[in-house]
């Protein structure tokens, strides 16, 4: 096993990074962009196929207003300044998460963005920006059940497969190996159905200081992993 197809990451630990500075929170997250940066051209430059990064979750809302709105903002300007870049790399953008209740204008520039670079295949960038798990299932189980009253699916139909289809992440492999930032030991409501069988990679890094060093090292964990999916070791 040399290079995991897909590799997931809770970037977490911005707020603490600033801090740290006696900086705003904000100055952590706009540290965190550059951090990412690094990675996504990196992660092209090797081979990885698929990175999804965790950028906001369902429950980041509770944080101050301030600070949603400064992260809401920061969202549109990556995607319209990083939008060339990226296309110009062959990164293929994909947001996943849910699209109902950000604003218009959010809506429109992730349109914007998948539109313009679907041709690419270098590297699949998928961005989970108001992505909860719990959330992605409820909608699954919701749209699969509208199907089964309109008489287009039967229960019996409902598999693993298919419920794989009705989730953001549809046509995707699960990730192989996720790595979490900042040193909590938790999923936060991360891929909670794709992530069954992933490497984790724990690192108290916080996500602004996590740079090629500390991805090659998670990369090199992830080489000594043994991988059984519940069967028994081929060794
Ligand atoms: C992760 O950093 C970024 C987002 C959740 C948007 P945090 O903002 O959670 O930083 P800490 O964990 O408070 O340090
Ligand atoms: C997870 O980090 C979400 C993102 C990185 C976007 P949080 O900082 O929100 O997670 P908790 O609250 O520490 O579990
Ligand atoms: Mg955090």
């Amino acid at each position: 096993m040399s290079i995991p197809d897909h590799v997931a990451i809770i970037m977490d630990g911005n707020g603490r990074w600033a801090r740290e500075r006696m900086m705003p929170r904000y100055y952590g997250h706009r540290a965190g962009v550059k951090a990412l940066k690094q990675i996504v051209k990196y992660a092209g430059d090797i081979g990885i196929r698929m990175l999804t990064v965790y950028a906001f979750s369902t429950e980041n809302w509770k944080r101050p207003a301030q600070e949603v709105k400064s992260l809401m903002q920061l969202m549109e300007q990556v995607f319209s300044v990083e939008l060339d870049e990226l296309a110009a790399n062959g990164v293929r953008v994909r947001i996943i998460g849910d699209r109902g209740t950000v604003s218009p204008k959010q809506q429109r520039i992730w349109e914007i963005a998948e539109e313009r670079t679907k041709d690419n295949d270098r590297l699949l960038l998928n961005v989970a920006f108001n992505y909860g798990g719990r959330m992605e299932i409820v909608s699954a189980a919701r749209a699969i059940a509208e199907a089964v009253v309109l008489g287009r699916l039967k229960p019996q139909d409902i598999t693993e497969e298919l419920f794989t289809q009705y989730l953001y992440t549809k046509g995707l492999d699960d990730p192989d190996l996720i790595i979490r930032t900042g040193g909590e030991l938790r999923i936060s409501n991360f891929l909670l159905w794709q992530g069954a069988y992933s490497e984790w990679y724990f690192t108290d890094t916080l996500w602004p200081d996590f740079g090629i060093e500390e991805f090659e090292k998670a990369l090199a964990s992830f080489r000594q992993r043994e991988r059984r999916f519940g069967g028994i070791s081929d060794k």
